[in-house]
């Protein structure tokens, strides 16, 4: 009962202090005003309570205040955020205190990792005015750098010209993260097929006389060597037009951001800029929160379903 009454006054009292702070109209935004960031003593309902009295806007920076070793922060999912969910964090800072630009609009979901912290209430979710970000969601980029991976384009159907055109690789590449060090293998016939790795605008006008590289014999594999666009096509007559064609956002291998403040939007973990651009073919940009994989499946399915029916009425 007495400790009730006590969080119910440390509250209330947490409360008015919110109200007083809430006027700085500024673009830095201690999170929780003079309480920083910690479990609070009313539970969840603190930082909503806070968050609801200001008003974000892109570019706006969120500064949490804390205890290095006693508390955490990481932006999270929004099914993260719900669950408490501390397993895959999009970003993550241990040390206080730690400073997040909103660098676009749309929601985003903060808690703390450590403990049972997220489940007492140390959660932060803000909506920030402007426009959305680009088209490769933070969620895909890896937070701390992971070993090298192979991708194998267009999975067991390989490289070849996609019957239903281009979408296929789009949605094959789509929720895909692309890390520098990883390695493209294009699985195909010889002399069938080849694999040209070609400019922007040669992409995107199918001109493949002047490739920057080409691959004569499968497989061939590809090291992601830099970060931004790379695009892939075919040099055979008419299989660029066709649809044999990728373009993926390439991202530098992450390095631990340094400690401390003065964090740019890097904390926002953004893809190099021309990643907004997305290849022809897949939806227009969405907001920076993390896209479902269902769009990409169901296309997946449709031309493996397409495939396995062509190829069934080849041996029928
Ligand atoms: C962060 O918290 C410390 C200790 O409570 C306080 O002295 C400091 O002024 C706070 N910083 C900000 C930016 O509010
Ligand atoms: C953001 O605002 C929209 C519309 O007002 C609301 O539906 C949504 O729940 C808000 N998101 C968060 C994280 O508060
Ligand atoms: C990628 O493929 C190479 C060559 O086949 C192999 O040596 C390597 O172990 C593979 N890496 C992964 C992460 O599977
Ligand atoms: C393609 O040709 C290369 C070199 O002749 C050979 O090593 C490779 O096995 C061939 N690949 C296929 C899929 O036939």
């Amino acid at each position: 009962m007495a400790k009730t009454l006590l969080s119910t006054t440390l509250f209330a009292a947490f409360a008015v202090a919110f109200l007083a702070a809430q006027t700085t109209a500024e673009d830095v935004f201690v999170v929780g005003g003079p309480m920083g960031w910690l479990v609070p003593p009313g539970g969840p309902i603190a930082y909503a309570t806070w968050a609801a009295l200001q008003s974000f806007e892109d570019g706006d920076i969120l500064v949490f205040n804390f205890t290095t070793g006693e508390q955490d922060v990481a932006r999270v999912t929004k099914e993260a955020f719900e669950s408490c969910d501390t397993k895959n964090p999009i970003w993550i800072e241990k040390n206080g205190p730690a400073r997040f630009t909103l660098a676009y609009g749309g929601d985003y979901y903060f808690i703390s990792t450590l403990d049972r912290h997220c489940q007492l209430g140390q959660k932060l979710s803000v909506n920030v005015t402007g426009p959305p970000g680009p088209t490769t969601s933070p969620a895909l980029v890896p937070s701390r750098p992971r070993a090298p991976m192979n991708y194998t384009v267009g999975d067991v159907l390989g490289w070849f010209v996609p019957p239903g055109g281009s979408i296929f690789y789009s949605a094959w590449a789509k929720n895909k993260a692309f890390v520098v060090g990883d390695t493209l293998v294009f699985n195909f016939i010889n002399r069938t097929q080849d694999v040209a790795v070609v400019t922007k605008a040669d992409y995107e006008t199918c001109e493949t006389d002047r490739p920057i590289t080409t691959y004569t014999t499968s497989p061939a594999r590809y090291t992601l060597t830099s970060p931004g666009m790379t695009y892939f096509t075919s040099t055979y007559d008419d299989h660029c037009e066709l649809g044999q064609r990728l373009a993926i956002n390439v991202v530098a291998a992450t390095a631990r951001p340094p400690s401390g403040s003065t964090m740019p939007p890097s904390g926002s973990a953004m893809p190099p800029s021309g990643s907004a651009m997305s290849p022809s073919g897949s939806p227009a940009p969405t907001s920076g929160l993390p896209q479902s994989s269902a769009p990409s499946l169901a296309v997946m399915s449709f031309f493996y379903l397409t495939i396995l029916s062509i190829a069934t009425s080849f041996v029928l």
